[in-house]
């Protein structure tokens, strides 16, 4: 077992730069399938999630090379099945998107139904709608969903139910190469939905409305390669943002776009954080307590979910009485036992938290139940008095590129340690 060990309490400093975003990578990367060539994806973030997405196109016959450390060029020439590798794909949810691409190009598509997790129920009702609208057969059984067009596509108007990344992404997918025009009605409106939209638009496809809640998208015959920069990451900003906010100090956030930033920006402003922004960075500077402040987490443009648990480490530093609604997930709270073993005071009940403010969180050994989670408890060991050891963290890994190099780099006192079995199992008991 992997943890890190954080000496909290030190103002933390400096610059620190932002990799590109996860949620695209995780989409752009199957996305190249759709092309019988090479495409070329920089700004790459070098995380397990998308070295696992790699993976699993490498399964199937892609040829994918790392030109450097955030460069990939990915050869989909010589794709031999369009099953995606039950083994990797199970792992990783983003896994669905094999669905759409392989559907898209090959007419017929088979992956591993994605299980609940640790966020609550995850459905895919909405993609499949999407599957079925534009002519496929969808088949879910014996854990697998198996999408066949032996006939093709065909474009259609979809109304999504409910606002989904994943179906917005997925049905673009699918569409691209579809015969006339798909209308998607209450599309998802995230930066990464631009991103994997512009992508696409990139190698041929004709997709006009991403951004917005009507996406058009015109099928085309076919699609040629290119080279395409992913956009940096909006949450991993979000989370230095807090994590400056949170250990007070001064920090330069780079290579970011501040209109995504703008919903996080909000909150923390109204929280009392100062923030000055420029073309392409954020300067964070805090002095604690933070005011009380509301959050309702809602799809974009409304504050994400996935900077909820972070901004609950904010509030938890706030004087008086904060409120959470978390708006998207039904299970968004397991860090909060956590939270509680470093002096939270916070009561859930469904999807409302109530953050009672305390003048300081005090270092404790913590596990990360998740992504965000984890990365909420960074942040609060950052601002604990004493030593907080985060354990579990390959899950933080799944989505922060070197999160302990950079914290150090800002003055934190954190390291990574490789925990010796012994007392793996001594904690374990
Ligand atoms: N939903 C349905 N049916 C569907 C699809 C979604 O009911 O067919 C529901 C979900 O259960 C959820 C809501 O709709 O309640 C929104 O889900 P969405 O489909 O938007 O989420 P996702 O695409 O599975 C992506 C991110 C998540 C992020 C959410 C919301 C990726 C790979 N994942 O998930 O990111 O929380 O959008 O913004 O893009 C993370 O990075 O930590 C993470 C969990």
């Amino acid at each position: 077992m992997t943890e890190y060990v954080i000496y909290g309490n030190r103002p933390l400093k400096g610059e620190v730069s932002i990799s590109g975003a996860k949620n695209a990578a995780v989409a752009i990367i199957p996305a190249a399938l759709l092309v019988n060539g090479k495409s070329r994806i920089d700004n790459i973030p070098e995380i397990s999630d998308v070295s696992l997405m790699l993976d699993i196109l490498r399964r199937v016959g892609a040829d994918v090379r790392l030109i450097n450390r955030s460069c990939v060029e990915i050869d989909c020439s010589n794709i031999y099945t369009t099953k995606a590798p039950y083994d990797l794909a199970r792992m990783i949810r983003a896994s669905y998107y094999m669905l759409g691409a392989m559907l898209g190009r090959f007419r017929s598509a088979q992956v591993a139904l994605p299980g609940g997790c640790d966020l609550g129920v995850r459905p895919i009702d909405q993609h499949i709608k999407g599957f079925k609208a534009l002519g496929a057969n969808v088949d879910v059984q014996s854990g697998f969903v198996t999408a066949e067009a032996p006939d093709g596509l065909c474009g259609t108007s979809v109304y999504l139910d409910i606002v989904s990344v994943g179906a917005t992404i997925n049905i673009m997918l699918a569409a691209v190469l579809a015969e006339g025009m798909t209308v998607i009605e209450n599309a998802a409106k995230e930066p990464h939905i631009v991103d994997v939209a512009n992508f696409l638009n990139s190698m041929g496809a004709n997709i006009i409305g991403a951004g917005t809640d009507v996406i058009k998208i015109r099928g085309v015959k076919k699609m040629t390669g290119g080279c395409y920069t992913i956009i940096p990451d909006q949450i991993e900003a979000g989370t230095y943002m807090a994590a400056a906010a949170a250990a007070t100090g001064e920090v330069l956030i780079k290579n970011i776009i501040p209109k995504h930033l703008e919903c996080i920006t909000a909150k923390l402003t109204e929280m009392g954080v100062e923030i000055t922004e420029y073309d392409d960075s954020l300067l964070v500077r805090s002095r604690l307590p933070f005011t009380k402040t509301n959050i309702k987490t809602l799809p974009y443009p409304g504050f994400p979910t996935d900077m909820q648990p972070q901004a609950a480490v904010l509030l938890c530093l706030a004087e008086g009485t904060s409120m959470i609604t978390e708006g998207v997930w039904e299970n968004r709270y397991r860090y909060v036992d956590e939270l509680k073993r470093m002096g939270a005071q916070i009561q859930v009940d469904g999807k409302v938290a109530v953050i009672e403010g305390v003048k300081k969180l005090l270092g404790a050994p913590v596990r990360a139940c998740d992504l965000r989670a984890g990365a909420a408890l960074v942040v609060a060991g950052l601002a604990a008095d004493g030593v907080t050891e985060v354990e579990d963290v390959s899950h933080i890994e799944r989505g922060y590129e070197n999160i302990v190099e950079k914290l150090s780099r800002l003055g934190a006192q954190i390291t990574r340690m490789q925990m010796p079995d012994g007392k793996a199992l001594a904690k374990a008991r």
